[in-house]
């Protein structure tokens, strides 16, 4: 762990422009650096560096973020290890704060755990590359099967002879622990003899390149035997967040801006091979979470490649409803009878393979569809049935818009009226947000982690009662522009001294508005401030950081958005705010009266609030005849006119008396 204190003075230290181009190469314009996107694949640069703010957001494909973002997201790093990587550019010695003696463990056994793994691969390559039997039986078939001696060493290619025991015997010649080998299954539990045996090996490397596992293939014809092995999970091993090729894949995916998904470990090195190297395998598996997410970190965009018999599709359609939940556009390409993707791309080449996936390739949704329509010909059972399948599927994808148009064509493939479909969706979704509801009553903290949904305001049912999504270009309603300004104001200047006052932007604001800190109607901007003032009232500062590695999605994508907001100042702000914005050029100077101005627009609205239910009271005290309730209302009435006033003068507004 590091300790706080450091993890500030690294933060301080940080310029995201000499971070950034240490992997892209910027150039400046204005007082921003530009540059191509390193995280999709563009010609004209999207990529923006701002230095001011210490922040890159790339207009292209929408990632933004400071420098630990970048490193995380760039370079696959956790968090702790993003800081080591800035600590050592930036040349600060980070004095750990003491691990738990079970997490020094956990460590070293896990650092154990690789140098035998290390051990294995050198062995296995060396079997291959200098030994006779290595040589005639295995090199051959390698390169029978079309693989250039690079490949063989990028993908950890290696070889395990017949004899029983020859890695064990090197292994503890050279002061290897048994123990170990057993742990990661190269000997077996005995310990009397080598585990993978006659077999050629592939390497199954973790996503920063460590060696986490060992398949093995039988080069036997004999049907009785398994034609893969693989290692047991252990602690560096887990088999439902590995993805086999993903470390040698991943720059590709994100720079292609898709992955393709294969079976086998042929098909993922045999098409790495031939230039497409933004490719995974699942080994035989069906996709799991953690898979998908592993994906998910480097692009949205998921092609899956399957063999075309009747278990390829199988497994196929297993993966379809995780991927859609976490908002993926899924495509679906099958091979010609016969192929699988290594048999293809080693026939027809790189190109061919391309030209074929282009061309035939399908939208998941719209291929189950089809698939099981074929299914229940003439059987109303399966129709129904089908039906229920589909909506369950398409009730998934969080973007309405997306599920619009999925409606509508399945609509014409099942020939049910769109209407019925879009009413039966929104059924299923509202159910769903009654269970995340229920679920976040019961768990406050975990609430606004959850993917919110909503139905389509175009098709309402019963209860249209649905938080609005914090994208983009959100959908602002009753005091959300107000309260979004708020928050900008604590996420763009939060750390920033007030001259005058002598205390910061964010204790000025939050000491300001902590009466209404209960009644935000946008309940991540309510959650912003509330936490903002727990922070404070704790004595520590409000500043980028807090909202960039937030843990809550919603809150880092906000903070991004609202520091990137000057470049793209809506046209309509003024207008939208009725206000003019003296300060739209250089925030950065003015930020003290932008604050100010922010401020009393929010305690506009929440008064007006104020004022319409105190109007209501003295209706309602006036019609039951109490007199002197009406009288005290009408008092209070009268000083909520003068404070709003006030404001509205202040705030140049014109307020509409209703
Ligand atoms: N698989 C496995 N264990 C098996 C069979 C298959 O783990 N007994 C996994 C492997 O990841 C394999 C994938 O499923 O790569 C696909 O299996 P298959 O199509 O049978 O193998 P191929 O990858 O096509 O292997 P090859 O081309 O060498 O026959
Ligand atoms: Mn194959």
């Amino acid at each position: 762990m590091i300790p706080n204190k450091q993890v500030q003075e690294i933060l301080d230290a940080v310029r995201i422009e000499d971070v950034v181009e240490e992997f892209v190469s910027l150039r400046r314009r204005g007082v921003n650096l530009i540059g191509l996107c390193p995280f999709h694949n563009e010609k004209t640069p999207s990529f923006n560096v701002n230095p001011t703010r210490n922040i890159f957001k790339c207009f292209g494909c929408g990632k933004g973020g400071d420098a630990v973002t970048f490193l995380r997201e760039h370079e696959n790093l956790g968090y702790a290890e993003a800081l080591h990587w800035l600590a050592r550019k930036y040349n600060i010695e980070i004095e750990e704060i003491e691990r738990s003696p079970e997490q020094l463990a956990e460590q070293q056994l896990a650092e154990s755990l690789y140098i035998v793994n290390d051990f294995g691969l050198q062995h296995f390559q060396e079997q291959l590359f200098n030994t006779d039997e290595g040589k005639s039986v295995a090199l051959a078939y390698f390169k029978q099967r079309g693989l250039r001696e690079e490949t063989i060493r990028t993908f950890g290619l290696g070889y395990a002879p017949e004899q029983r025991d020859l890695l064990l015997r090197r292994a503890k010649a050279t002061g290897h622990n048994t123990d170990l080998l057993k742990k990661v299954g190269l000997c077996s539990q005995d310990g009397g003899r080598d585990f993978f045996r006659g077999r050629v090996m592939f390497a199954i490397h973790n996503l920063s390149g460590k060696i986490a596992a060992f398949a093995g293939r039988t080069m036997s014809s004999d049907k009785t035997i398994p034609k893969y092995i693989n290692s047991p999970e252990t602690e560096i091993y887990v088999k439902n967040k590995t993805l086999y090729g993903a470390f040698q894949a991943k720059k590709a995916i994100r720079q292609r801006d898709e992955c393709l998904l294969v079976e086998g470990y042929m098909d993922v090195i045999s098409l790495h091979q031939a230039g497409i190297e933004n490719v995974v395998a699942s080994s035989g598996t069906s996709l799991t979470e953690g898979q998908l997410q592993l994906i998910k970190r480097n692009t949205g965009n998921l092609k899956i490649v399957y063999d075309g018999d009747p278990a390829g599709v199988k497994a196929a359609l297993r993966g379809l409803d995780l991927a859609l939940e976490q908002d993926m556009n899924v495509k679906i390409c099958l091979l010609p009878d016969g192929h699988d993707p290594d048999s293809y791309v080693q026939e027809f080449g790189g190109e061919g393979f391309t030209a074929f996936t282009e061309a035939n390739s399908r939208d998941f949704i719209l291929f189950k569809t089809q698939l099981l329509l074929n299914d229940a010909q003439g059987d109303p059972m399966k129709r129904a049935a089908l039906v229920k399948d589909i909506i369950g599927s398409i009730a998934k994808i969080p973007d309405p818009i997306k599920r619009s148009v999925y409606l509508k064509e399945c609509s014409a493939l099942l020939d049910v009226e769109e209407q019925t479909l879009h009413s039966e969706t929104n059924k299923l979704i509202t159910g769903t947000i009654r269970k995340q509801q229920e679920k976040a009553a019961r768990r406050p903290e975990a609430a606004s982690d959850s993917p919110e949904m909503a139905p389509d305001p175009n098709f309402p049912v019963a209860e249209p009662e649905f938080t609005a999504r914090a994208q983009e270009k959100p959908m602002l309603r009753g005091d959300e522009f107000q309260e979004r300004d708020i928050v900008r104001m604590l996420v763009q200047f939060g750390d920033r001294m007030l001259k005058e006052e002598q205390v910061s932007v964010a204790e000025y604001i939050l000491a300001d508005i902590e009466e209404s800190l209960g009644n935000f109607d946008n309940p991540v901007y309510g959650k912003i401030a509330s936490e903002c003032h727990t922070l404070l009232v704790e004595g520590k500062v409000v500043d980028q950081h807090f909202f960039m590695q937030h843990d809550t999605q919603a809150i880092r994508d906000l903070a991004i958005d609202l520091l990137s907001a000057p470049w793209e100042l809506s046209p309509n702000w003024e207008e939208r705010w009725n206000y003019p914005l003296q300060n739209q050029k250089m925030p950065e100077l003015n930020f003290d009266i932008d604050m100010k101005q922010a401020l009393d627009r929010f305690k506009l609205r929440k008064i007006q609030k104020m004022c319409e239910l105190n109007l209501l009271r003295i209706k309602t005290s006036a019609e039951s005849g109490d007199d002197d309730a009406m009288m005290r209302f009408m008092k209070i009435q009268q000083k909520l006119n003068e404070t709003r006033n006030e404001i509205a003068k202040r705030a140049g507004t014109v307020v509409l008396v209703k």
